[in-house]
């Protein structure tokens, strides 16, 4: 796959959506300006961090697959932390933590069209960047949590490596560590517990409700919150 490697830029995943092309690509900045997060969150992007997007085309794209995605960038991440020596959770649906606290985080952006799909596979993954004072209770970086100075430049590669190989759901769900456990579903109109008990392989997350009943969550709809805060 081509590779793109630039200094700096506003996001990644707007490069990529810019670039006219339709052959699948890897954008690596070494800093963004704009780095876009979840929910229309800002995504902190300073230097020393990893901030890649891959960006490829489908010919036929059913909805499954837009959860296979996110499992193949949670996987990678997980498998390039561990090469580490560093050991990775995933926090549904799109976050890996190390140590309790956010290392990573993935922005996907698809969009469709005569059957076929783009899609945009944004990963930031905090390598030497600084975080924040404000920050320092629920996210954490490579060189904080393993007082090593890693090069971010090497992660990326590795990532890369990583992002072009096929992971499976029963991987992805082995990095989650909170099956059985009591979480906080937030969602717009407020919050409320259950217990989560799977991720089903379209990823909704399975969770027994405080009345028994079970139901099926959609990332769209809900955040999760644990002992992570
Ligand atoms: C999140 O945790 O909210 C998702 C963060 C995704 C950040 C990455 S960095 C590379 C790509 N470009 C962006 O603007 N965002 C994603």
């Amino acid at each position: 796959m081509k590779i793109i490697e630039l200094d700096e830029v506003d996001s990644t995943n707007e490069y990529c959506k810019r670039l006219e092309t339709d052959e699948d690509v890897a954008v690596i900045a070494k800093r963004q300006i704009s780095g876009k997060g979840t929910k229309g969150r800002v995504f902190i992007s300073e230097s020393g961090g990893v901030y890649l997007s891959v960006m490829r085309f489908y010919k036929e794209f059913i909805c499954r697959d837009a959860f296979k995605i996110m499992v193949n960038s949670c996987v990678a991440v997980c498998k390039t932390l561990e090469s580490y020596s560093v050991k990775p959770n995933i926090r549904w649906a799109n976050d890996v933590l190390v140590g309790g606290k956010k290392i990573s985080g993935t922005l996907i952006e698809n969009s469709f069209a005569n059957g076929g799909a783009r899609s945009i596979v944004g990963i930031g993954l905090n390598v030497n960047n600084p975080i924040p004072d404000e920050l320092k209770d629920t996210a954490t970086s490579l060189s904080l949590f393993t007082l090593k100075k890693i090069s971010a430049a090497e992660v990326g590669s590795e990532l890369i490596r990583n992002l072009g190989k096929k992971y499976s759901v029963s991987e992805y769900k082995s990095y989650i560590d909170f099956f059985g456990e009591k979480v906080t579903l937030i969602t717009p109109q407020g919050q409320r517990e259950a217990v989560a008990i799977d991720v089903t392989d379209d990823g909704l997350l399975k969770v027994r409700e405080e009345d028994g009943g079970i139901s099926l969550i959609s990332a769209a709809e809900v955040s999760l919150r644990n002992r992570w805060k």
